[in-house]
């Protein structure tokens, strides 16, 4: 099967009230846990790679193992630019055959963010390439924020209804709670969906995104605690809250620690339990299969599971 875009992806997803899983890949092992995960789950799939996966693994070694997924099964899968931080970087991501991108302007002021995002949209949508953008800076919700704080972190609805029309981006990545990494609130997790519902309001049928939607699993937490990984006062958003997000416009949710959580877990324990193994097929396989397990787990919580 031919790699797919995402517009076709997020069409479905709309309709159907589900989110598509997002994985960041980073290595052979990553990569082969989540595709034999979406196929059992049949589910369609979204890998992603950042700016700095692709320094580590190199452009072309992730393509051609995604390719070798291709052949080897009849999965849907989009291949994403994850938090394109250049028009250069999206460019050459467009040139080398990545079915969309994201570029991430969400640190710049308000016209510079449009700025960048129309030049990227601009050279992405005439080679038929779907561009991600975002507005808002991604922070958990804290108790002694206050609500005028609050709107000037999170996603402003009407702002997005003017940014969305100004830069012509193919998807909105929103901030309302969530935040990357392992430490997403202190105290109560709490998402922010009036704000959600108000932008879907502005932009009806449109395709949003939500980033940093890890839910810090507490047994593979416990687990990393266990095997000397100190983790102390890891938390995610609960998995009923990104279930919820993904019957709502949201039709694309990006996991990334959930995934390094369970490798992580998995390869302290084989050490811990054999200090003397050194074959590599000895770790990483069963981390594999952790990753497979845990995205199998993460496609039934968006509802993705069964949509092919
Ligand atoms: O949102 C970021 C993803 O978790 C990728 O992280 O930049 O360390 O590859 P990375
Ligand atoms: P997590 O850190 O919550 O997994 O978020 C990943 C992400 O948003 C990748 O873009
Ligand atoms: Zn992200």
């Amino acid at each position: 099967m031919p790699k797919v875009s995402t517009t076709g992806l997020f069409e479905k997803a709309l309709a159907g009230g589900y989110a598509v899983g997002a994985f960041n890949v980073n290595n052979m092992e990553i990569i082969q846990g989540i595709v034999e995960a979406a196929e059992e789950e049949k589910a369609p799939l979204i890998l992603q790679i950042s700016k700095g996966a692709r320094e580590y693994a190199r452009h072309e070694y992730l393509m051609k193992l995604i390719e070798a997924a291709l052949q080897i099964s009849d999965l849907p899968i989009a291949v994403h630019l994850d938090h394109g931080d250049s028009f250069e970087l999206c460019k050459s991501c467009i040139d080398g055959g990545f079915t969309s991108v994201m570029i991430d302007g969400s640190h710049l002021p308000f016209a510079e963010n449009i700025a960048l995002v129309k030049k990227v949209v601009d050279y992405a949508h005439p080679r038929g390439v779907p561009v991600e953008a975002e507005l808002g800076r991604l922070a958990g919700i804290e108790e002694h924020v206050s609500v005028s704080e609050r709107d000037a972190i999170f996603t402003n609805p009407d702002q997005a209804q003017e940014y969305v029309e100004r830069t012509g981006c193919d998807s909105l990545a929103v901030a309302i709670g969530t935040s990357h990494g392992a430490y997403k609130f202190k105290g109560e997790a709490k998402l922010d969906f009036e704000r959600l519902e108000e932008i879907q309001e502005k932009l009806p049928g449109y395709p949003l995104v939500l980033h940093g939607a890890s839910s810090v699993l507490q047994e593979f937490v416990a687990e990393c605690n266990k095997y000397g990984g100190a983790l102390p006062g890891a938390q995610g958003v609960p998995e009923e809250m990104i279930s919820r997000a993904a019957k709502t416009n949201v039709c694309k949710i990006n996991i990334d620690t959930d995934l390094r959580l369970a490798l992580t877990a998995t390869i302290r324990k084989v050490f811990a339990e054999k200090p003397a193994e050194f074959d590599p097929r000895k770790y990483l396989g069963p981390a594999r299969s952790a990753i497979k397990q845990m995205v199998k787990h993460k496609l039934r919580v968006l509802g993705a599971a069964g949509r092919l």
